[in-house]
């Protein structure tokens, strides 16, 4: 690690991986990752979700290594067969998919999905949620989990950002459809998108209500504005439709990444055919998306691969997972009187640490920050890797299995118990 922090800032390439002891990996496969020092964990991050088939998957590696040996790699002009493939695939699946545009992560999704967004309606706001996440530009890098008295205001994830940028976003509240009602009643012929993950798995797992849902979608169309569904974690993970198909309400556009090719940098950005023919190249389209490594021949390959591998049977195993561990860890919580809970859906799971309804951001300030940075301390030390960071999801991937879940329940109850009964400053790590 100390190498590593003399070239790299921080000794790391991404803000967001941050962890609390020094640690530098080394290998990972199936649902175990290996650091320097050769111990080895049970993975709960799994790249933030995006190895949900498990690190280092063959089939994946062979998709890959065949596109590259003796296949094709990266021509960069027109489009590969390959690329159309993969559209087609998505465009079979996900209800909002009439057209795919493939870039390199979700971040670059959200933002051409909004650029696109002001273009087809010539207006320049945009709303997303307190507790969501989008990615790091500057027209959504704020207000995740903000601090208590930052709530309300807008709450930037980085110094540097564009002024103009991040004032065009307004931050609304989830769930509330009274307030999305005063909003667009108010400025609805200024906003040009509304942004949403279905599910906030940002901040954990809040999901958004049948009626929230329902309301947004009615009401962006009353006014004109675009509705976005950021799938980039939801998609792929929860279904291969993404939850679009699960809530059974279509937005126009919806941004993917992730879990799409298994770990491999590919993302997308699909929706209705009259938005995305915007994107098409001058003179039928005007908006720009652009991208040396766009639609890389070995990141397709593993995205088909990716969706040849998420059928019935692995969804059937992932969502039995979760299922599994949130039954487990409640019981944890009801016996020992911890007043916590076990949030999650479908392969994502984890502890909030307070009993009450949650509806939105806001309602996790209860949450006991010091007993969840403990819980994941003590998870660490006995082998099961995640970040920690309070409020953040375990996600599971095909490659665990029962004896996993089985194996992180007794792990679980031991840190429980020992942090039961002491005063959450004595636990902090
Ligand atoms: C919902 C959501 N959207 C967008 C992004 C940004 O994706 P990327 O990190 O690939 O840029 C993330 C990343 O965590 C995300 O969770």
């Amino acid at each position: 690690m100390d190498r590593n922090a003399v070239v790299l800032p921080g000794g790391m390439t991404s803000t967001n991986r941050k962890v609390d002891r020094p640690l530098v990996f080394t290998a990972a496969r199936g649902a175990d990752v290996v650091d320097a020092d050769g111990r080895t964990y049970v993975d709960y991050n799994c790249a933030f979700g995006a190895t949900l088939l498990g690190h280092c998957q063959p089939a994946i590696a062979k998709a890959v290594f065949d596109t590259m040996n003796g296949g094709i790699d990266l021509i960069g002009l027109s489009a590969t067969s390959l690329e159309g493939e993969l559209a087609a695939r998505i465009v079979a699946s996900v209800p909002s998919a009439e057209q795919a545009m493939f870039v390199n992560s979700g971040s670059e999704a959200t933002f051409h999905a909004l650029r696109l967004a002001r273009a087809v309606t010539g207006r320049q706001q945009i709303v997303k949620f307190q507790g969501s996440y989008h990615g790091w530009h500057d027209y959504v890098a704020m207000n995740v989990a903000t601090p208590r008295d930052a709530i309300g205001s807008k709450h930037l994830l980085s110094a540097g950002v564009l002024p103009a940028a991040s004032n065009a976003t307004t931050v609304a509240r989830f769930n509330d459809v009274e307030a999305l009602d005063q909003l667009l009643r108010r400025s609805g012929h200024d906003i040009a998108a509304i942004i949403i993950e279905p599910i906030q798995h940002n901040i954990g797992s809040v999901v958004a209500t049948a009626t929230f849902l329902q309301a947004l979608r009615q009401k962006t169309r009353e006014h004109g504005v675009v509705l976005i569904f950021d799938e980039v974690v939801t998609g792929f993970r929860h279904g291969l439709g993404g939850y679009q198909e699960i809530c059974g309400i279509t937005p126009d556009l919806t941004t993917l990444g992730k879990a799409m090719a298994n770990g491999m940098p590919i993302a997308a950005l699909v929706g209705k055919r009259e938005l995305m023919e915007r994107c098409a190249p001058p003179p039928t389209g005007d908006v720009m998306i652009a991208g040396t490594y766009n639609g890389a021949p070995a990141c397709v390959a593993a995205a088909l691969k990716t969706m040849d591998l998420l059928d019935a049977a692995a969804y059937d195993h992932l969502y039995r997972l979760g299922e599994t561990m949130r039954s487990g860890l409640q019981d944890i919580f009801d016996r020992l009187s911890v007043p916590a809970q076990a949030a999650g859906f479908g392969s994502v799971w984890l502890p909030y640490f307070f009993s009450g309804d949650f509806l939105r951001y806001e309602d996790l300030l209860a949450n006991d920050d010091s007993m969840d940075r403990a819980f994941r301390a003590g998870m660490i030390d006995r082998g099961f890797l995640t970040t920690p960071t309070p409020l953040k999801r375990y996600n599971f991937s095909v490659a665990h299995n029962a004896e996993h879940v089985a194996r992180t329940l007794e792990a679980a109850e031991d840190v429980v118990r020992a942090l039961r009964g002491a005063p959450s400053r004595e636990i902090v790590t």
